[in-house]
């Protein structure tokens, strides 16, 4: 089985995730703020979601605020809401031009109330959209969304919609945010980090991964026909021979 998706000769991913990481390194080498990386980061991740669309990617997740984020400075935590917020408005005036369906993976009920507007009016939108689907991974941590399913689960057993034995690793699917989704085939994290971050960890079983020592800031559509190249000389088994 493989769920790529065939572009003519070409063999893409079908669901292609990156972890956006780098972004406060970048700027601190170039004594700048750290905020300073992160609009360089989302300016790149504008253009490299341009790009996924136009060469046919159909699916493309970022990661770009993890649950754990929230540790971080008040300063910077306002500034990447800040970011989240001109994307947002931005992107509900391209998408009446752009094709791209933007959804989003987390929980956002805990944002601002005007960022939880923008949320609602992206998708909203989105829901005409026939182009690329674009999840937004926001407020995301793979734990909270396992743990989110189990809850859910367990509340349908306890109400005796569900029997235990009717769980099932499709069910436990269904109850992700990724619901409706293929599996990421690859998933390309920059900055030289070897980790996931909690990114995903249902969906990644059989995912390929590529680790690139590049700041996010600094990652070219070249790096990324570069990994969309590995990608296809990998011999992906699934457990197979
Ligand atoms: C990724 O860049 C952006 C977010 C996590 C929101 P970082 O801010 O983690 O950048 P580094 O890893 O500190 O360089
Ligand atoms: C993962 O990056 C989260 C995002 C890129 C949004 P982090 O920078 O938060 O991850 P760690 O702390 O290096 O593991
Ligand atoms: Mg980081």
């Amino acid at each position: 089985m493989n769920s790529s998706a065939n572009q003519g000769e070409r063999l893409l991913p079908k669901h292609l995730a990156i972890i956006m990481d780098g972004n406060g390194r970048w700027a601190k080498k170039r004594f700048m703020p750290r905020s300073m990386g992160h609009k360089a980061g989302a300016a790149k991740f504008k253009a490299i979601a341009r790009y996924c669309s136009k060469i046919g990617i159909p699916y493309l997740t970022v990661y770009a605020f993890s649950t754990e984020n929230w540790k971080r400075p008040t300063e910077e935590v306002g500034a990447l809401m800040g970011l989240f917020k001109q994307y947002l408005k931005d992107a509900l005036e391209d998408l009446l031009n752009d094709d791209i369906k933007i959804r989003f993976l987390g929980d956002t009920s805990v944002f601002s109330s005007d960022l939880q507007e923008l949320i609602a009016e992206t998708i909203q939108i989105g829901e005409k959209r026939t182009g690329m689907v674009l999840n937004l991974a926001m407020n995301y941590g793979s734990r909270a969304e396992i743990t989110r399913a189990a809850k859910s689960l367990a509340e349908q057993v306890q109400h005796g919609i569900l029997q235990p034995q009717d769980i099932t690793e499709k069910l436990l699917s269904e109850h992700m945010y990724t619901y409706g989704q293929p599996d990421p085939d690859l998933i390309i994290r920059p900055s030289g980090e070897c980790r996931l971050s909690n990114f995903l960890l249902w969906q990644s079983a059989y995912a390929e991964y590529i680790f690139i020592d590049v700041l996010w800031p600094d990652f070219t559509t070249k790096h990324l026909e570069d990994c969309l190249h590995e990608f296809t000389m990998r011999n992906r088994r699934f457990g197979g021979v």
